[in-house]
């Protein structure tokens, strides 16, 4: 018996080097070790944590630690993660966001009900609630003053490029007309202490505003990321006719190249040093007093190194009211800042994607961006 088990072991472990198991099904991880042997597909642990909670459709087993009968494994070896990805992505949407390992856990585990629970890629335009283009619906959304989640009704509308929301269910007018191109919406469970908290970033009057908002249900905070991306996307096919589907995927909201809490001075060398929530969007570098703030207290655009942007690495000596030294110095065209870091580390962290975006070339629609900052400093 030992013999056989050792020989299926050897089989399942073959299998999981062809062709498509080599990553998981779900998130893309590289070397998964679990399989779902009632779906055939390979899976990375976290990914079979959450099939594990749908275990009327999917059973798992480690690939190295388990017994493996042959049943499942002519199973495993007649399906797969190619087969299976053909079956149960045959329509996803283009717009619609396929998480990854990095993702967060309402993400992954809302992609995989709908893929294997809700089958929900398996037939034509059965992707979303975002039938005729629009969708409402109420949303709990940060008070910007007391921090208070209340309800509020959201409403996205393809056609006008709008994503709108209201005081009351029944108001007229709206409290805010959100357009859609400038929203860059991203799920943030660690700074809202939400599972499902999403947080909208736009741009009004060349300014960037947050609006933190969520479901309890995961599958309605997800359907809303995901019908605030087909908007855009359809907004953008009208907007630009000639840029191809890859460029405008390109422009849908991204996670933030990094956030976290720096050090900041004035222009002057004697104004104080304060502390501030830090938050990378594409080119503009935006501070709060707090990571909940509804409004940025300032904003740097960054330009590219070739328009005469520059970052470097300063220690900044404890002669002022910093408390933190790794200092980080940017030069724009107009002004130079400095930055401070608790640690090393997370300079070099910072560092690293300062001089990344810095060394890109500026797109049209970011030289356009450029001249609004400068407009208003
Ligand atoms: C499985 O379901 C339980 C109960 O709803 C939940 O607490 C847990 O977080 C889920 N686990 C995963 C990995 O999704
Ligand atoms: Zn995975």
């Amino acid at each position: 018996m030992s013999g056989e088990q050792d020989w299926n072991k050897k089989t399942v472990k073959i299998l999981s080097k062809k062709e498509g198991n080599t990553r998981c099904a779900d998130c893309g991880e590289p070397d998964p070790q679990w399989a779902s042997y009632t779906l055939g597909v390979f899976l990375c642990v976290t990914c079979c944590g959450i099939h594990r909670n749908l275990s009327e459709i999917s059973k798992v087993k480690s690939l190295t630690m388990a017994n493996w009968e042959e049943e499942q494994i002519e199973f495993l070896d007649r399906h797969g993660n190619v087969a299976a990805k053909a079956k149960y992505e045959a329509h996803v949407p283009i717009y619609y966001y396929r998480p990854t390992h990095a993702d967060c856990h309402v993400l992954r585990e809302q992609w995989i009900r709908a893929k294997y629970e809700r089958k929900q890629f398996m037939k034509k335009e059965g992707s979303d609630g975002f039938s005729g283009g629009v969708k409402e619906g109420i949303l709990l959304k940060r008070g910007r003053d007391n921090g208070q989640y209340l309800a509020r009704k959201f409403v996205l509308t393809e056609l006008d490029g709008t994503l709108k929301y209201f005081i009351k269910s029944d108001a007229k007018e709206p409290k805010a007309v959100i357009k859609v191109d400038s929203i860059n919406a991203i799920f943030q469970p660690e700074k809202m202490k939400q599972t499902n908290g999403l947080q909208i970033t736009y741009v009004k009057d060349n300014r960037a505003r947050n609006l933190f908002v969520y479901h309890n249900d995961g599958k309605e905070i997800v359907s809303w990321f995901n019908a605030i991306r087909a908007a855009q996307f359809h907004y953008m096919k009208v907007a630009f006719p000639t840029a191809s589907d890859k460029e405008i995927l390109s422009r849908l909201p991204q996670n933030f190249l990094k956030e976290g809490y720096m050090e900041k001075t004035g222009p002057k060398p004697t104004d104080a040093f304060k502390k501030r929530w830090f938050t990378l969007d594409h080119r503009r570098l935006m501070y709060f007093k707090d990571p909940l703030d509804a409004f940025a207290k300032g904003e740097v655009f960054l330009g590219s190194s070739e328009n005469g942007y520059q970052v470097k690495a300063e220690m900044v000596p404890s002669s002022y009211s910093n408390v933190w030294n790794y200092g980080i110095s940017i030069s724009t065209p107009e002004r130079t800042y400095i930055f401070t870091c608790e640690s090393e580390v997370e300079r070099e962290s910072w560092l690293n994607v300062f001089k990344k975006v810095l060394s890109l070339p500026m797109t049209v629609r970011e030289y356009a961006v450029e001249a609004q900052f400068k407009h208003r400093s």
